[in-house]
C-alpha cells in the first residue's frame, strides 16, 4: 500500500517536474527562433509565489558565486527599470526576451518599437489579465480590451473635451488654494515644517477627481461648499458623515484605495470575519460598504437628476465635468428612445455581420457606471498626487529651476494677479511651454508612476516587428507577453539632451530646463513616424486629447520615447485633465510662496537664522542628499511612490522671505 502510494506521490512529481523543464525548453526555443538576444529565469516575474517570497530566494541565490546569476538575477527583481537603469540594456541591447518555465516575455526600451507595438493595438493588446483585479466595481475602461473595451472608452471619452477641461482648471486653482491655506496655516505655526505634503497632493488630487467623476466640489477642513451647490449633492461633499454613513464620501473614497489590495484579494464575508479583530480589515470592509452604498445612492440622485431635465427639456447639467452624470444622462436619454436604438443596434449587427457590434450604442449597465466611476479614481488619484508630490520636491531640491519657474509665473500670469481670474484658454498653452510644463514633464520623465506597460502579442497569431536598432524583423510568437520600458526609455542616453553633458549620471538627475534643448531635434525627426505609416496601425479615434505632445519650438521627445501617459489608441484618457490639475496647482503654489527643504535634523531656525550664505549652502546640501535618497527608494505597488515611512519634509514660505531657495544654485 505504502509503495504504491509511494509510486502514485513520486509520479505526479516526475510529471509536475517534466512540465516544468518541459515548459522551460518550449519557451526557450520559441526564444531561439525569435533570432532576438535572450536571457533564461528559473521562473516567471510575473508569479505571484516569486513575488510574495523573492527576498528569501534573493538572498540564497546571491550567496551562490556571482557569475551564475549576474546576467539574469536582475529581471526577476520588483522596479528592476528604476532601480538599475540602462545598465543591462547596455549589454544586452534595447530589445531582449526573458525564457522560462512560465515565462516568454520581450522587454523593450526602443522607442521606435515602442511606439509601433503601442500602435499596432490589435496585434498587440493590452496585457489586461495584469488589471483584471480591477473589475471588483464592475466592468470598465482601464481593464477590458477589443470590443467591450471600445464601448466603455466611447462612452466615457466624450467627457473629455476642451470645456471640461477649462472647467478642471478652475477648480483645480480653486483645489489648490485649499491646500496652500492649509499649508500657510501650519507655516505660521509653532512647528512649521509640513511633513503631510503626500497626504495632501492626494486630497487635492482625491478633491479634483471628485469634481472630474462625479461633479462634486469637495472642500478642504474649514472651508465652506460653494453656494450653487446642488442641495441633493450636498451630503456627498460634508466634513462629517451624513446620516446612515459611518464615514465621509472622501475618505471612504481614501481608504477604499489606500487598501484596495486587500480588498481586491480578500472576498468580502471573509473580509468581514477578519474586520472583527483586524484593525485594517475593519477600515477596509467600512470603507468598502460605505463606498459601494455612496455609489447606489449618487446613481439614484443622477438619475432623478437626469430624469427632471429631460421633463423640463434642458440640462442643468452644464456647470462642469461630471462623468457619472453624463454616463447617467446618457442611458436615461437613450431609454426615451429606446425602440429607436433596437432598430438602430439590429441595422449594425447586421451590417457588420458579427456579434461583436451587438452593444453599439454607449449605454453603460449600473456596474458598468460604476466600474467606470471607479476607475476613473484609480487612474487619476494616485498618478496626479505623486507626480505633483514628487514635483515639489524636485523643485525644492533644485532651487535655481524654482527660481525660473517662478519668473515664469510672473511673465504669463502676473505677480500679484488673482488665481481665480485666470482664464484656461488664454494660458494654457502659454503654461504648457514654460517651466512649469517642463517642471512637470520632467518629473514624469523620471518618476512615471506606470514604470512598465505590459501588452501582449495577440493569442491568434504570430506578428512581425522590425528593430530599427539592428535592422532586422523578428516574429514574435502568438500569446508573447511585452514589456514597454517607458522608465528606462525615459532615460535613454541615445534620445535625451543633456543638461550637464560630462556628468554620467545627467539623465537621472532633474533638470526640466532639459525640455528647452533643441540640438537633437535632427537626430529625432527620422524616428518620428506617424501612426499612419504603420502597418497594422489602430488608426481610429478614441477620444480623449489628440493634439500634440509637445510645442514645435520646444524639444520634442522622439515618438515613443516618452510614454508616462502611454501611446497609441490605448494611452491615457486623462492625459490633459492630469497636466492641466497639475499646472494650476504649481502656478497658485509658486505664485505667493516658495517651497524649501525642511533642515530641521541639522539645524534650529535660530542657527539657521546666524548662517551667512556658504553656510546655508553646505546646510541645504545635506538635505538635499538626503532628498534625493529618499527619492531613489520609491517603489510600485499601483504605481511608482514613496512607501511606508519614507517622507520628505518641506517649508513653506512666502517669497521674499527665502532661507535658502535664494541663493542655492545646485
Ligand atoms: C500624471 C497623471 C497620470 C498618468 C502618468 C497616467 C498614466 C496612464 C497610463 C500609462 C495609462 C495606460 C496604462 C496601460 O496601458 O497599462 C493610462 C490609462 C488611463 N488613464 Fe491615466 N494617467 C494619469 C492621470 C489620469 C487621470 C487624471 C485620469 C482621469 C481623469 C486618467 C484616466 C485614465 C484612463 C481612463 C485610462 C485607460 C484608457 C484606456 O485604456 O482606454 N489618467 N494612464
Ligand atoms: C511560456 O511562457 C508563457 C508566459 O509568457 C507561459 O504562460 C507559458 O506557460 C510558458 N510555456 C510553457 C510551456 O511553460
Ligand atoms: C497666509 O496666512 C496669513 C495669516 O493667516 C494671511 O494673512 C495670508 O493672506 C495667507 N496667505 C494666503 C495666500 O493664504
Ligand atoms: C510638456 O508636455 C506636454 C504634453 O505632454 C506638452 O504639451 C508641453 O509643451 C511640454 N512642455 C515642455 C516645456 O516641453
Amino acid at each position: 500500500m505504502a509503495s504504491k502510494l509511494l509510486l502514485v506521490v513520486g509520479a505526479v512529481v516526475v510529471f509536475g517536474l517534466f512540465s516544468i523543464i518541459n515548459g522551460f525548453w518550449t519557451n526557450i526555443s520559441k526564444a531561439r527562433k525569435t533570432g532576438l538576444p535572450y536571457i533564461v529565469v528559473p521562473c516567471s516575474p510575473y508569479n505571484g509565489y516569486w513575488q510574495l517570497s523573492h527576498k528569501i530566494w534573493v538572498f540564497l541565490i546571491r550567496l551562490l558565486p556571482k557569475s551564475m546569476w549576474e546576467g539574469w538575477l536582475f529581471v526577476l527583481l520588483p522596479d528592476w527599470g528604476y532601480n538599475t537603469g540602462q545598465e543591462h540594456f547596455k549589454r544586452l541591447g534595447d530589445s531582449f526576451l526573458v525564457a522560462g518555465a512560465g515565462s516568454l516575455i520581450f522587454m523593450t526600451q526602443s522607442p521606435a518599437a515602442i511606439h509601433e507595438i503601442a500602435s499596432r493595438r490589435e496585434h498587440f493588446p493590452k496585457a489586461t489579465e495584469h488589471y483584471s483585479i480591477l473589475e471588483m466595481f464592475g466592468r470598465n475602461i482601464l481593464t477590458t480590451e477589443g470590443s467591450v473595451w471600445r464601448f466603455h472608452r466611447k462612452a466615457t471619452s466624450a467627457s473629455f473635451n476642451e470645456k471640461n477641461a477649462a472647467h478642471t482648471f478652475s477648480e483645480a486653482i480653486h483645489q489648490a488654494q485649499g491646500m496652500v491655506a492649509k499649508w500657510n496655516e501650519t507655516a505660521r505655526s509653532d512647528s512649521p515644517t509640513i511633513t503631510t505634503i503626500e497626504k495632501d497632493t492626494m486630497t487635492l488630487a482625491l478633491n479634483i477627481i471628485g469634481y472630474v467623476g462625479f461633479g462634486l466640489r469637495l472642500t478642504w477642513p474649514g472651508e465652506s461648499v460653494p453656494e450653487d451647490t446642488d442641495p441633493r449633492m450636498l451630503k456627498y461633499g460634508s466634513q462629517a458623515p451624513p446620516p446612515g454613513h459611518s464615514m465621509t464620501f472622501a475618505n471612504s473614497v481614501e481608504l477604499v484605495l489606500h487598501h484596495i489590495i486587500m480588498l481586491l484579494l480578500t472576498p468580502t464575508p471573509l473580509l468581514r470575519f477578519l474586520s472583527l479583530f483586524m484593525k485594517s480589515a475593519r477600515a477596509a470592509y467600512e470603507a468598502n460598504d460605505n463606498y459601494v452604498r455612496y455609489m447606489r445612492e449618487f446613481l439614484d440622485d443622477k438619475i432623478a437628476v437626469a430624469k427632471e431635465d429631460a421633463e423640463r427639456g434642458q440640462c442643468s447639467g452644464d456647470g462642469g465635468m461630471d462623468l457619472m452624470g453624463q454616463l447617467v444622462r446618457g442611458r436615461y436619454d437613450s431609454e426615451e428612445n429606446k425602440a429607436k436604438s433596437t432598430i438602430e443596434k439590429k441595422t449594425a449587427e447586421i451590417s457588420n455581420g458579427s456579434a461583436t457590434a451587438a452593444k453599439t450604442d454607449s449605454i453603460l449597465t449600473d456596474d458598468e457606471i460604476i466600474g467606470n466611476a471607479f476607475i476613473m479614481m484609480v487612474a487619476g488619484h494616485e498618478t496626479t498626487a505623486n507626480s505633483l508630490h514628487f514635483a515639489l520636491l524636485e523643485l525644492a531640491n533644485n532651487p535655481a529651476s524654482q527660481r525660473a519657474l517662478q519668473t515664469d509665473i510672473d511673465r504669463l500670469l502676473g505677480r500679484d494677479s488673482d488665481p481665480t481670474t485666470w482664464d484656461y484658454e488664454a494660458s494654457i498653452n502659454g503654461m504648457l511651454a514654460s517651466m512649469l510644463g517642463a517642471a512637470i514633464n520632467e518629473t514624469l520623465r523620471l518618476m512615471p508612476p506606470v514604470v512598465n506597460i505590459p501588452k501582449w502579442v495577440t493569442p491568434t497569431g504570430d506578428q512581425t516587428l522590425a528593430l530599427q536598432e539592428t535592422g532586422q524583423t523578428h516574429v514574435l510568437p502568438a500569446g508573447m507577453d511585452i514589456v514597454l520600458s517607458a522608465i528606462t526609455v525615459q532615460r535613454h542616453p541615445k534620445y535625451w539632451p543633456m543638461v550637464k553633458p560630462d556628468s554620467d549620471a545627467d539623465l537621472d538627475a532633474y533638470a526640466p530646463e532639459r525640455w528647452f534643448k533643441k540640438e537633437s531635434e535632427k537626430k529625432n525627426a527620422a524616428a518620428d513616424a506617424a501612426p499612419s505609416e504603420i502597418v497594422g496601425a489602430d488608426t481610429e479615434d478614441y477620444g480623449g486629447f489628440s493634439g500634440p505632445d509637445t510645442s514645435a519650438q520646444l524639444f520634442r521627445p522622439v515618438r515613443g520615447s516618452f510614454v508616462a501617459f502611454s501611446d497609441g489608441p490605448r494611452s491615457c484618457l486623462g492625459r490633459r485633465i492630469a497636466l492641466v490639475e497639475m499646472l494650476a496647482a504649481l502656478a497658485v503654489l509658486f505664485q505667493r510662496y516658495s517651497i524649501e527643504l525642511a533642515v530641521d535634523d541639522w539645524a534650529t531656525d535660530k542657527e539657521v537664522a546666524a548662517m551667512d550664505d556658504t553656510a546655508r549652502h553646505a546646510l541645504y546640501g545635506k538635505a538635499q542628499k538626503r532628498s534625493r535618497q529618499t527619492l531613489r527608494s520609491a517603489t510600485t505597488i499601483l504605481t511608482l511612490k514613496l512607501h511606508g515611512a519614507a517622507s520628505v519634509p518641506v517649508r513653506l514660505v512666502p517669497r521674499g522671505q527665502e532661507r535658502f531657495v535664494h541663493c542655492v544654485d545646485v
